[in-house]
């Protein structure tokens, strides 16, 4: 049977509806990758042409198709320990200001933003854990959040093939992961770990409910899908949701252009600070 194909008028509706969904801009060129990933959502509803797939997708009762649209489209690639210097100097700049926090009893808090399936918040606690095993003892958590409802639930099970497991270092594999039933080498994040990560659903354009200050926040990988002014629209966002000298963390090929004017200072390859001084620029 022949496959549905998507029109230039189809591609445009939808792109239009995702980029005012979630920020994700979606070029011409990459027509056939969606239509390919959209054509599973078509069987699904019993549809057979993108025409009406784009209807259904924007009518008022598309709203829960607009989820699975939108998790079609991500691009959730993320492993553990990636950027690994970036762990570097959130250890080397607040390890001592935390452990500070655990003596006194203040919070301390780490949002991992467009976390995808977990590895990455899962790795900042497994890095930070592996040097201060007393920071368990405190009020020290971790977010990760991500528009995408499928990978929010591989999140929260903790659960990684041994090929996703690759990038752990072999001391830290032993110590905060266990095996599961499968024998095929897959293991789950310890319940230790999970207490202290915590995922939730969330759209970076649509209200933060969080309790905010962040000491740290990473948003890596994830603002490359947008454009630039679509970016910019979040770094006073991101700037006003950390804690004074807060660092906040970018993917290698993202940047802020102007750090000074939205209230950072670089101190790394896509790392940056919110200074002592600065005052909330939103
Ligand atoms: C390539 S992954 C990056 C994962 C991780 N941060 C890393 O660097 O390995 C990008 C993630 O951003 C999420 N994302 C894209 N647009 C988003 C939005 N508007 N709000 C929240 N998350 C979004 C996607 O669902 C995807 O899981």
């Amino acid at each position: 049977m022949r496959q549905p194909q998507m029109d230039d008028r189809q591609f445009d509706r939808i792109a239009a509806l995702a980029y005012r969904e979630s920020g994700i801009r979606l070029v011409r060129e990459k027509k056939l990758m969606v239509q390919s990933r959209l054509r599973h959502r078509l069987r699904e509803l019993n549809l057979d042409a993108f025409a009406a797939y784009a209807d259904h997708v924007i009518s008022e009762n598309g709203a829960q198709e607009r989820r699975f649209m939108i998790s079609a489209l991500t691009t959730n690639v993320s492993h553990f320990f990636r950027e690994a210097q970036h762990f570097d100097i959130l250890s080397d700049r607040l390890l001592p200001r935390f452990r500070a926090c655990i003596a006194t009893g203040q919070r301390i808090r780490i949002w991992s933003a467009g976390c995808s399936n977990g590895q990455e918040p899962y790795s900042i606690a497994m890095h930070l854990l592996a040097q201060d095993p007393s920071l368990v003892d405190g009020d020290f958590r971790i977010l990760g959040t991500d528009i995408d409802p499928q990978v929010i639930a591989h999140a929260r099970r903790g659960s990684y093939s041994a090929q996703h497991l690759r990038g752990i270092p072999p001391e830290i594999l032993d110590k905060f992961t266990i095996g599961t039933d499968h024998d095929d080498g897959s293991r789950t994040m310890t319940d230790e770990l999970k207490r202290i990560v915590s995922f939730h659903e969330l759209n970076l354009f649509s209200q933060w409910p969080m309790q905010f200050p962040f000491d740290a926040i990473f948003c890596r990988n994830v603002v490359i899908y947008f454009d630039q002014a679509t970016q910019e629209r979040l770094w006073p966002r991101f700037n006003a949701a950390l804690t004074p000298e807060g660092l906040f963390f970018l993917g290698h090929s993202e940047r802020i252009l102007e750090p000074a004017d939205d209230g950072f200072q670089s101190v790394g390859p896509t790392a940056y600070c919110k200074p002592a001084h600065a005052h909330s620029t939103s």
